[in-house]
């Protein structure tokens, strides 16, 4: 069943029926589309354009099939173009002629892109809500193991103490920014393509500030070939998304080698673990490994995306019935990466005496003692280069700077005195300073 042919001659060929057909994955669409239409009827019964009885009409069949495919008595199948054509056939197998009546004043161009709009703001204010519970998650557990130190890394390398609270709060900082790019794109969004028609609006007197008002639009979009042809808030999504997945998959990264025996810092719990089907010792970290792999998957949505618009002549083409798959597979991405995430850092294991142990044994707290020294007279980079020294000494010996008697450190600098013990220890270090901004 078609919503055109009157020009044709030959019938289309099954096989361009099949490439052609969005039906298997924009039925995703059907509650929007309804929505849609149910403003759009409205709008054009307020203008005059349909009477008060086919609006009702109307209104009731569309609502009628929106609960039966919500409680499974029609099912979204068929040889239909898409689901704006499946929904139309359906009202006018209920009401006949009134049926055909929906589409005056309208382009599945507009309705395609009113549809999407509405999808994506929904989705994205459920992610945002996902962002929430995972930033919440991390400030928990950060809360839960208050004072556990830890080795702060650069180039991999141990580098000064941190708490694990603070380190937990560097990726809140990181999602806090995620879920602000996700309110802009959808501030930006947030315009009408409803009555931009297929291109050039129309020749009726259709209202296109009540259809906005009525979905949930600040206004109508402006110019009606940008309208039908604009992708840019579903490529801003997707980029917001795609910086989302990195976060996750740096989070993902630092789990995966604090779960090693090598590090230990942390035991994943088994919930979110596998086995191995040969090696019998083994519990491998494949949520963690699962969000880090989808991240790629989600820069490919961006990328295909913007791929697809790059050439695009105005206004619509059907090249942008493309934006879908990848759009609504990084939803379920995300959504799942978020939820998997949250529920692993809420029941993650923080092996607390190893942390401690870690950071005993990096030298972290070098810089301090150097910074002792300073405030003794010596110049900095003296101070460096005379701390670079204990350093190798302790090495040698297999012993950290603290355990150092006064007298060996004397022989380095007649600076040190016995404030030194107090001045390095890694819990007093912490209270320094802006170092104190981290408890
Ligand atoms: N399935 C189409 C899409 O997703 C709907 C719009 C069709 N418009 C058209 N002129 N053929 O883009």
């Amino acid at each position: 069943m078609k919503l055109w042919g009157g020009r044709f001659t030959t019938a289309e060929s099954k096989l361009m029926e099949d490439f052609n057909s969005s039906l298997s994955f924009d039925k995703t669409l059907y509650k929007q589309d309804i929505s849609g239409s149910i403003a759009h009827v409205k709008m054009l019964s307020k203008c005059g354009i349909l009477n008060v009885d086919e609006e009702c009409l109307i209104i009731s069949g569309l609502e009628e099939i929106l609960d039966q495919i919500e409680s499974g008595s029609l099912y979204i199948e068929g040889s239909y173009e898409d689901i704006h054509s499946f929904i139309e056939a359906k009202l006018t197998e209920m009401l006949g002629e009134i049926g055909k009546k929906l589409h005056t004043a309208r382009s599945r161009n507009d309705q395609v892109a009113v549809d999407m709009r509405l999808y994506a703001k929904e989705k994205s204010y459920e992610i945002i809500t996902d962002v929430q519970s995972l930033i919440k998650a991390l400030i928990e557990l950060g809360e839960k193991h208050n004072g556990v130190i830890m080795p702060g890394y650069t180039h991999m390398q141990r580098a000064q103490v941190v708490t694990f609270k603070y380190h937990l709060l560097a990726y809140v900082s990181m999602f806090d920014r995620d879920m602000k790019r996700l309110k802009n794109a959808v501030e930006i969004l947030n315009e009408s393509p409803l009555g931009c028609c297929a291109l050039a609006g129309t020749t009726y007197n259709i209202d296109r500030e009540f259809t906005a008002n009525e979905l949930g639009f600040s206004k109508p979009i402006n110019n009606f070939l940008d309208g039908v042809s604009d992708r840019d808030y579903l490529l801003e999504l997707l980029s917001a998304f795609s910086i989302i997945m990195m976060h996750l998959s740096r989070l993902c990264e630092e789990l995966i080698l604090w779960s090693t025996k090598e590090f230990n810092f942390v035991q994943i719990s088994d919930q979110f673990a596998t086995g191995s089907s040969i090696m019998p010792q083994k519990k491998n970290p494949d949520a963690a490994e699962l969000i880090r792999g989808k991240t790629g998957r989600v820069y490919g949505s961006l990328i295909s995306l913007l791929t697809t618009m790059k050439s695009l002549p105005l206004a619509y083409n059907k090249d942008m019935q493309e934006d879908k798959e990848p759009f609504f597979d990084s939803i379920t991405t995300v959504q799942s990466s978020l939820k998997v995430m949250t529920e692993m850092l809420s029941t993650l294991k923080v092996n607390s005496n190893k942390m401690k142990e870690a950071v005993k044994m990096g030298f972290l707290n070098a810089t301090e003692v150097a910074d002792f020294l300073v405030l003794k007279g010596l110049a900095f980079r003296d101070a460096h280069g005379l701390v670079g020294s204990i350093v190798l000494y302790c090495e040698e010996k297999h012993k950290a700077i603290e355990d150092l008697t006064l007298s060996e450190l004397k022989r380095f600098s007649p600076f040190f005195d016995e404030s030194i013990y107090e001045y390095i220890d890694y819990e007093n270090s912490l209270e320094k300073g802006i170092k104190k901004e981290m408890k």
